[in-house]
């Protein structure tokens, strides 16, 4: 953590060492600025105060000298935990901090003796997608016309922690 991630939302040339943390909620506005830009049917923002805290709950922000660049929420229960959320600024994409979102939320719940750990995400989001390959997410099912704004199925995607192409 802490190390050089090109990075930036007012300056994305700048290098600047991204840190993943704990949320806050004094992160929430620039969470739902992010939130806003990045989804077409954005949760609001009692969904995300109300995570705060929640021990059940991995809510982490990718935080560069103060600037929030991104979140990822995570939740589970026993066994099996669910992604939730995971969203970049769109200034700062494509520098490795969804990933590294990602690979803490999963280390987080993995921690806590989750097995396995599922999300959904829009057909044709091919980014997601990618990134959750990336990490050994495969697909497993389908909900038809699950989103809206605009309507689209999801792709359910399970990662199972117990199998070691996901370490
Ligand atoms: C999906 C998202 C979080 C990725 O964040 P990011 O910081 O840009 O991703 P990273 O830079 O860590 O990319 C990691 C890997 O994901 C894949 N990836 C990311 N963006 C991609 C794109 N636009 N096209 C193809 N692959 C992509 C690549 O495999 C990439 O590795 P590489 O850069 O070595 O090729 C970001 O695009 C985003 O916020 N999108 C809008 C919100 C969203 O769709 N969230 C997911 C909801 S399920």
């Amino acid at each position: 953590m802490g190390e050089e991630v090109g990075a930036g939302a007012s300056s994305s040339s700048a290098r600047v060492p991204v840190v993943l943390r704990a949320a806050r909620i004094g992160d929430i506005d620039a969470v739902l600025d992010i939130e806003c830009t990045a989804f077409g049917d954005p949760w609001n923002r009692n969904a995300f105060v109300d995570l705060i805290g929640d021990p059940r709950v991995a809510f982490l922000i990718a935080d560069a000298r103060g600037e929030v660049l991104g979140y990822v929420v995570a939740w589970y229960v026993l066994d099996e935990g669910e992604i939730g959320n995971l969203a970049v600024h769109d200034s700062a994409r494509r520098r490795g901090i969804g990933a590294r979102l990602l690979d803490g939320a999963i280390a987080k719940v993995r921690a806590s003796d989750v097995d396995v750990l599922y999300l959904e995400v829009r057909d044709s989001n091919a980014a997601a997608r990618a990134l959750y390959a990336s990490r050994g997410f495969v697909e497993v099912g389908r909900r038809k016309e699950y989103y809206r704004r605009p309507k689209e199925d999801a792709l359910v995607l399970r990662l199972d922690l117990g199998d070691a192409s996901a370490e």
